[in-house]
C-alpha cells in the first residue's frame, strides 16, 4: 500500500482478526480511487498471510460509506478492469477467508452492495442504507443485480433498485439481508468483533472451505453479473444525463458554502 492508500484505510491486526477501517469521515467515507486500492491491497494481504484468519470491514464516524465519491465519477471515472474499483470488486468477490461487516452508519451504492459479499453483516440501529443507481442514472453494480433479488426476492429488489429509496437496517433484517443490529456504532463493532474472534478460533481450513461451498451456487453467474453491469455502468457514466445529475450533486455543495 502506498502513504495515500493508507492515510484513509487504516488496518490493524490482531489475535487472527484484520480490522479494516474506512476513513474520511469528513466526505461521509466516500471511496476515492486511492481508497478502493488501499481496500484491495488490505484484502490481498489478509488473504495471503496466514496469521489473518477473518476480515472486518468497517468505517470511522457516521458513515460506513456514502458510495462512489461523486467528484471523482466526473474527473477520473473507471475506465475498465484494471480500474481500482473493478479490481476491489475482484478482489472482493474472490476473498477467502471469512469477511465481517460492521456498518456503523450511512451506507449508500457499493457501500450496500458490498455487503452481499461478506458474510456476516451488523448495522447499526439508526443506519440509512441506499441503493441509488438509477436515481443517479446510472445501474446496479457489484453483482447486485443478481444477488439482491436472491437473498431478498425479486418484488424487494425491484423496489430496492428502481425506486432507489432509502431502508432503514430494521428493514434489512426483517429481509433476511444482514445478521443483527447494533444500538450503536460501538456496538455494532463489537457485535461483529465477537463473531470474528470466535471465528477465529475455528478449524481455518473447514472455515475457509465452508465458505467456497456456500458461494459455489452463485460465483460463475457473479463473476458474469459483475462484468455485464460494469460495462452497462462504464457507459451510463459517461452519458449527458449521468454527468449533469453528478453535477448537480457537487453544485449543491458549493451552493451551501
Ligand atoms: N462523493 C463525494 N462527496 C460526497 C459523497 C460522495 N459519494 N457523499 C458525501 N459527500 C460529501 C459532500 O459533498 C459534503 O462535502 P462538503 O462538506 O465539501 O460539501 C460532505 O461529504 C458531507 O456530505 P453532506 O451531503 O453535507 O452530508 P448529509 O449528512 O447532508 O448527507 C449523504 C449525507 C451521504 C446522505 C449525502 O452526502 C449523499 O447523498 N451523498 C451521495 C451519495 C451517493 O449518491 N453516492 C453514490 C452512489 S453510486
Amino acid at each position: 500500500m502506498t502513504n495515500e492508500d493508507m492515510r484513509e484505510i487504516v488496518v490493524e491486526q490482531q489475535d487472527g482478526v484484520m480490522q479494516i477501517c474506512i476513513q474520511r469521515p469528513d466526505k461521509k467515507n466516500a471511496l476515492t480511487r486511492a481508497m478502493y486500492a488501499g481496500l484491495t491491497a488490505a484484502l490481498t494481504e489478509a488473504e495471503h498471510d496466514p496469521a489473518v484468519r477473518v476480515a472486518v470491514l468497517t468505517g470511522n464516524g457516521d458513515s460506513f460509506t456514502s458510495g462512489n465519491d461523486i467528484a471523482d465519477f466526473l474527473s477520473a471515472p473507471p475506465a475498465g478492469e484494471s480500474s481500482p474499483v473493478f479490481q476491489f470488486l475482484a478482489a472482493l468477490r474472490q476473498f477467502g477467508k471469512p469477511l465481517i461487516a460492521a456498518v456503523n452508519g450511512v451506507a449508500i451504492g457499493i457501500g450496500v452492495t458490498l455487503l452481499l459479499h461478506c458474510d456476516l453483516i451488523y448495522v447499526r440501529a439508526s443506519a440509512i442504507l441506499q441503493l441509488p443507481f438509477v436515481n443517479l442514472g446510472l445501474c446496479p453494480e457489484a453483482g447486485s443485480s443478481l444477488l439482491l433479488p436472491r437473498r431478498i426476492g425479486h418484488p424487494r429488489a425491484a423496489e430496492l433498485l428502481l425506486l432507489g429509496e432509502p431502508f432503514s437496517a430494521e428493514q434489512a433484517l426483517d429481509w433476511g439481508l444482514i445478521n443483527g443490529i447494533g444500538a450503536d456504532a460501538g456496538t455494532t463493532l463489537e457485535l461483529a468483533m465477537a463473531k470474528a474472534q470466535r471465528l477465529a478460533q475455528q478449524p481455518p481450513a473447514a472455515v475457509c472451505l465452508t465458505k467456497a461451498l456456500l458461494k459455489r451456487a452463485d460465483a460463475e453467474a457473479t463473476r458474469e453479473t459483475i462484468a455485464l453491469e460494469s460495462r452497462h455502468f462504464l457507459e451510463r457514466l459517461d452519458s449527458p444525463e449521468v454527468q449533469s445529475i453528478l453535477r448537480a450533486f457537487m453544485e449543491r455543495g458549493r451552493t451551501r458554502e
